[in-house]
C-alpha cells in the first residue's frame, strides 16, 4: 500500500539560506520502538538550524540530505509506537528532535518518548515549541553550571547574561530572577525595555562604551556570566568584571574561548571560562513547561509564519532583526 504523504520543507544541499528551502510531499514517518507520531502544531527556529544548513556542523549534521530542518516542536500525539509507556493518542506534547535528524518543518514528526513531555492546556503550542533548545540551554547553564536554585534559596549571586534579547537570553534572565540573584544583562538598544520588563535588575546597551566593556552600573563584580550573545567577547573584557573565583559559561565557544578554557584549567586559575553543550533531559523540559503553566516563565514570540511560508520565517530569523522566537505553524 502506498505510504500516506505529508507536506514538509527540506533542503537538498548546504547553503542557500531561505531560497535553499523546498516544499515537498514526503511519506509520514513510520514509528520505531519507543516513538510517538506527533501532528505538529508549532515549531520554533534556532541558530543551530541555520548553522547546520550552512554546513558548519559537517560531517556530523545533518545525518543525510535532503534534510527537514527544525528540532523544537509542539503538537498532538496521533499514534503510539511499540513499548511506549508514558503517552496515549490525544496527548498534547512538547518535544526536542535530534539535531542530526531534524524533522520540525513538517506536518508530522516521529519523536522518541524520552525527548517528549506533556503540555497542559495553559501552555500554547507556540509557547511550548519555543522551549526545548533555548530554554533547556538557559536552564542547564543556570542550574547545573552556575548552581542557581530556582526556588530562591541558595547563596546570593551576581549574574551577567550577555545577549539577553536572544532566544536563550530571554529565558535565562527570567529563570535567573527566580533564584537569589542580582541580574545584569546586555542587549541592543531596541530591546532594552523588553529585557527590563522581564525583571532584569540592570540592563547594558552593548552599543555603548560601558555596555561593550560589560561594566556593571552599580559597580558589581559578576560571580557567573552566561555568555549567550551570538558574537564572541574576548577574555580581556570579561576578566576585570569577574569576582575572585568565578566562571564564564560560553554557549558559542570558538577557538579563542577554547584556548582560554584550557589555559585557565592548566594554570589552576580561580577565574575560569567553560564551554557548555546542551545535554537535553526530559525532566528539565518538564520543569520549563510547568514554569510556563504557573506564569513564572514566558516565551517571547517574535512572529508566527505558516509552514507554506517557512522561507519567510527562515529569512526573518537569518537577518537578525527579530526578538524572541520565530514560530512556524503547519
Ligand atoms: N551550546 C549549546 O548547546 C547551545 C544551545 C543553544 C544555543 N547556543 C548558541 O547560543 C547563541 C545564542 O542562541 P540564541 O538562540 O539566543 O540566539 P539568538 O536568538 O540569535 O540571540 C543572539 C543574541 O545575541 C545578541 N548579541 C549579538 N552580539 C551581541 C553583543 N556583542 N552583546 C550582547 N548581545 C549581542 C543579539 O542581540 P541583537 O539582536 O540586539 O543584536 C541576539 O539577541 C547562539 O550562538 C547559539 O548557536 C548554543
Amino acid at each position: 500500500m502506498a505510504a500516506k504523504l505529508m507536506h514538509a520543507v527540506q533542503y537538498e544541499s548546504y547553503g542557500g539560506g531561505p531560497s535553499g528551502l523546498k516544499h515537498v510531499e514526503i511519506p509520514i514517518p513510520t514509528l520505531k520502538k519507543g516513538e510517538v507520531l506527533v501532528k505538529l502544531e508549532a515549531a520554533s527556529l534556532n541558530p543551530s538550524d541555520f548553522k547546520i544548513q550552512k554546513g558548519l556542523a559537517r560531517p556530523l549534521f545533518p545525518r543525510k540530505l535532503p534534510h527537514t530542518p527544525g528540532t523544537d516542536v509542539a503538537g498532538e500525539i496521533v499514534e503510539v509506537g511499540q513499548d511506549v509507556q508514558k503517552f496515549k493518542v490525544g496527548d498534547k506534547v512538547v518535544a526536542l528532535l535530534p539535531y542530526g535528524d531534524g524533522g520540525g518543518l513538517a506536518e508530522y514528526a516521529a519523536v522518541s518518548e524520552t525527548s517528549t513531555v506533556l503540555r497542559p492546556p495553559e501552555v500554547s503550542a507556540a509557547e511550548g515549541s519555543g522551549l526545548p533548545m533555548a530554554g533547556l540551554t538557559a536552564l542547564q547553564a543556570l542550574t547545573e553550571a552556575a548552581g542557581i536554585k530556582l526556588d530562591g534559596t541558595g547563596q546570593h549571586k551576581n549574574i551577567l547574561i550577555t545577549g539577553a534579547s536572544g532566544g536563550v537570553g530571554l529565558y535565562a534572565v527570567q529563570l535567573a530572577k527566580l533564584g537569589n540573584t542580582h541580574v545584569t544583562a546586555t542587549c541592543g538598544t531596541r530591546n532594552i525595555e523588553l529585557v527590563k520588563s522581564l525583571g532584569t535588575d540592570e540592563v547594558l546597551d552593548y552599543n555603548t562604551p560601558d555596555g561593550a566593556a560589560l561594566k556593571s552600573p552599580s559597580d558589581r563584580k559578576y560571580d557567573f556570566v552566561i555568555h549567550s550573545a551570538s558574537s564572541a567577547i574576548p577574555w580581556s573584557i570579561f576578566e576585570p568584571n569577574l569576582s575572585k573565583r568565578r566562571l564564564v559559561i560560553d554557549l558559542t565557544p570558538g577557538a579563542s574561548s577554547l584556548f582560554t578554557f584550557v589555559l585557565k584549567k592548566i594554570t589552576f586559575s580561580k577565574k575560569k571560562m567553560v564551554p557548555l553543550m546542551i545535554n537535553a533531559k526530559a525532566e528539565n523540559l518538564d520543569c520549563l513547561v510547568k514554569l510556563v503553566k504557573e506564569g513564572k516563565l514566558k516565551t517571547v514570540i517574535d512572529s508566527k509564519h505558516p509552514l507554506s511560508k517557512a522561507e519567510d520565517a527562515w529569512a526573518k530569523r537569518l537577518n537578525s532583526q527579530c526578538t524572541g522566537k520565530i514560530i512556524v505553524e503547519p
